[in-house]
């Protein structure tokens, strides 16, 4: 019987090991392992070193050995730690509004956005759903992210946000990448509750939170602080019982107006996402707390603002994370790869901060410390890219996929990638 693996020869494996969860970083302080190899046990990571000397060492009556032909660079599998892909619907009027001139917040006042994409997430069926959101986390695993957050926000009343949530669990039997769901009932107020604001936080508080816990739908609870959805004021009551019930805490904050990352600090929240309009004394505060920052730049992408500040926190000293924020409205894309290494154009981000915002930063974001490095002990989550230099990977813009991903060590994706060569 086999029950271990060896993977190899992988010209160039980047462990992400040994760096520091916050502040800037250098490529040069990136682990290179030549000539690599990678040991598996039952979905872990064995252990990693020299391809030969791990060939060398094992035993072929137990050990399955997986040899690779031509160059390839390993990396750690990708942590997408912030999307909304359980949804129904397009919002492609939306964009071309957009696009003419109509604002985000001009298209939410006049029956669109997040309100359009409720009422056809309401209609839709739980099971259909689900494999709308496998769907599109497997396109993300054929892409190299092996866990993916996902959050609900498109239900808006007990009942529908409950349909959300159990879409996401039972997706998860359709799909080998990880999911993690997070509840976002505080996305904005739905416009059929008869009660304002305050009335209905006091809902979520009362009546949903303890059905979370219940039926263990999630243990991450988020809310959006902003114009039009709700202030931090408002918030703070529901974040408190959250807390005190012992959820984690996330926020879409300082999106469009400054606020949410005072309050995400605050209640030591495991991340503050969004930030683009955040200044020197919101990173200020960030950068001396536990808070992860998290990047999203496929919003500002898709709704042609700003990106966030990551240079900034970065040399601050804040710890910083890219997500796709992947949904139907802001961020349609949903491409990790190619909005990162945008990103790093835009902020004059190094390979290393980059690698490590998609990868043990986002870990961070979401409270994982099993993943996101290629490590003795952590899950066996890697891709292997067709590439003999790490630094074609955001070269390329997105256009350069793994050949291979693997989840819990086994071979989750297989792809074929064209590219034009280069020269
Ligand atoms: O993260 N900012 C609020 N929520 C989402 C967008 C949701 C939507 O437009 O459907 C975001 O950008
Ligand atoms: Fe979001």
């Amino acid at each position: 019987m086999k029950n271990l693996k060896l993977v190899g020869p992988i010209k160039q494996l980047l462990t992400l090991d040994g760096l520091p969860l916050k502040g800037a970083l250098r490529d040069s302080q990136l682990e290179i392992l030549e000539n690599a190899g990678i040991l598996i046990k039952g979905g872990k990571i064995l252990e990693v070193g020299k391809f030969e000397t791990l060939n060398q060492k094992i035993n072929p009556d137990t050990t399955q050995l997986i040899e690779l032909e031509g160059d390839f660079v390993a990396l750690p599998g990708f942590i997408d730690c912030h999307t909304h892909i359980c949804f129904s619907g397009s919002r492609a009027r939306d964009f071309a509004l957009r696009n003419s001139g109509v604002s985000y917040l001009q298209i939410a006042k006049a029956g669109g956005g997040i309100w359009d994409t409720v009422t056809q997430t309401r209609e839709t069926p739980q099971s259909k759903l689900a494999k709308l959101t496998a769907d599109r986390a497997n396109r993300h695993l054929s892409e190299g992210i092996t866990t993916i957050e996902v959050k609900s926000g498109y239900g808006l009343s007990i009942p529908e946000e409950v349909k959300m949530l159990g879409s996401i669990i039972s997706a998860q039997q359709k799909t080998k990448a990880d999911l993690i769901p997070t509840c976002l009932a505080a996305h904005t107020l739905p416009r059929d509750f008869e009660g304002d604001r305050e009335a209905y936080l006091e809902e979520l508080s009362t009546k949903l939170l303890p059905i979370l816990k219940k039926e263990r739908l999630t243990n991450r609870i988020d809310a959006f602080i902003e114009k039009g959805a709700f202030t931090a004021k408002e918030i703070e009551p529901y974040f408190q019982k959250a807390k005190s019930m012992g959820f984690d805490i996330t926020v879409h904050a300082d999106q469009f107006s400054r606020g949410g990352l005072a309050v995400a600090v605050k209640f030591g929240a495991k991340s503050a996402d969004h930030l683009e309009v955040s200044g020197r004394n919101e990173i200020k505060l960030l950068a001396a707390s536990d808070v992860v920052a998290v990047a999203l730049p496929g919003a500002s992408l898709g709704l042609g603002v700003s990106f966030t500040p990551a240079r900034k926190i970065l040399d601050q000293g804040g710890a910083l994370a890219i997500a796709s924020d992947w949904n139907p409205g802001s961020a349609p894309m949903g491409d990790l790869l190619a909005q990162a290494s945008i990103l790093a154009t835009m902020q004059n981000l190094s390979t290393a901060e980059v690698f490590a915002g998609i990868t043990f930063r986002a870990a961070e974001a979401l409270g994982l410390h099993d993943r996101g490095k290629i490590k003795t002990g952590l899950l066996a989550d890697f891709s292997l890219f067709p590439t003999a230099d790490y630094r074609e990977i955001l070269y390329n813009q997105g256009k350069l996929k793994p050949v291979q991903v693997w989840k819990n060590g086994l071979m989750a994706s297989r792809n074929k990638t064209k590219l034009y060569p280069n020269p």
